[in-house]
């Protein structure tokens, strides 16, 4: 058990707002018949609201997950994306949307996108809750960004600190102990 008192970046109220607005702008860029992929497991709290707020968008999207696990950063330059679960459903001519906690390296969702554009799917956009911009090694960028994220370890809203305090119901900074 952990227990180090967490400082509010963004709250709940604030992430409830920006969700509700992201959802109309994929529903206007992208429309109405998507499936999402959503990147476990520190996306499962954003995607379960996003998902709801793209219902009152009027979006009806699929969903299926994907567990990615990244290796050899720090030891090996090109760093090493496995996927550990993958998705069940046919991606061929779909519009996807690939769903995300943080954009950092960018590594992650860069070999999530390659894969399902490789399967076949028509067009795959990204949406992450929360872009690290200065930390990017490869060229991607999110076509849907929650919040701009200081260079600083954030927990919550699904994001954790050694498996803990994904159940914040909002994101924070972990106190110096
Ligand atoms: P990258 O873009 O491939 O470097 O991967 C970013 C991933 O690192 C995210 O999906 C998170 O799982 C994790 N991550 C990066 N920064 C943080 C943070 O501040 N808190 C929790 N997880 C983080
Ligand atoms: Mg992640």
């Amino acid at each position: 058990m952990t227990d180090r008192p967490v400082e509010v970046l963004f709250s709940s109220a604030e992430i409830a707002a920006r969700v509700s607005v992201l959802a109309r702008e994929i529903a206007e860029r992208l429309g109405h018949d998507i499936m999402i992929v959503a990147v476990l497991k520190g996306s499962f709290v954003f995607t379960a609201d996003l998902m709801r707020e793209l219902y009152h968008a009027g979006v009806r999207p699929q969903i299926d997950f994907m567990t990615l696990a990244s290796y050899g950063v720090g030891t090996e330059s090109s760093g090493h994306v496995q996927v550990t679960r993958d998705i069940s459903d046919t991606v061929e001519g779909r519009r996807m949307l690939l769903v995300d906690d943080i954009l950092e390296s960018g590594r992650t969702l860069a070999h999530a996108k390659a894969l399902l554009e490789e399967r076949g799917a028509s067009e795959v956009k990204v949406c992450v809750l929360l872009d690290k911009q200065g930390k990017r090694e490869t060229d991607i960028e999110g076509d849907f960004v929650g919040f701009i994220c200081p260079d600083r370890f954030v927990v919550g809203y699904g994001l954790d600190f050694a498996h803990y305090y994904r159940e914040l119901p909002f994101i924070g900074y972990l106190a110096e102990e």
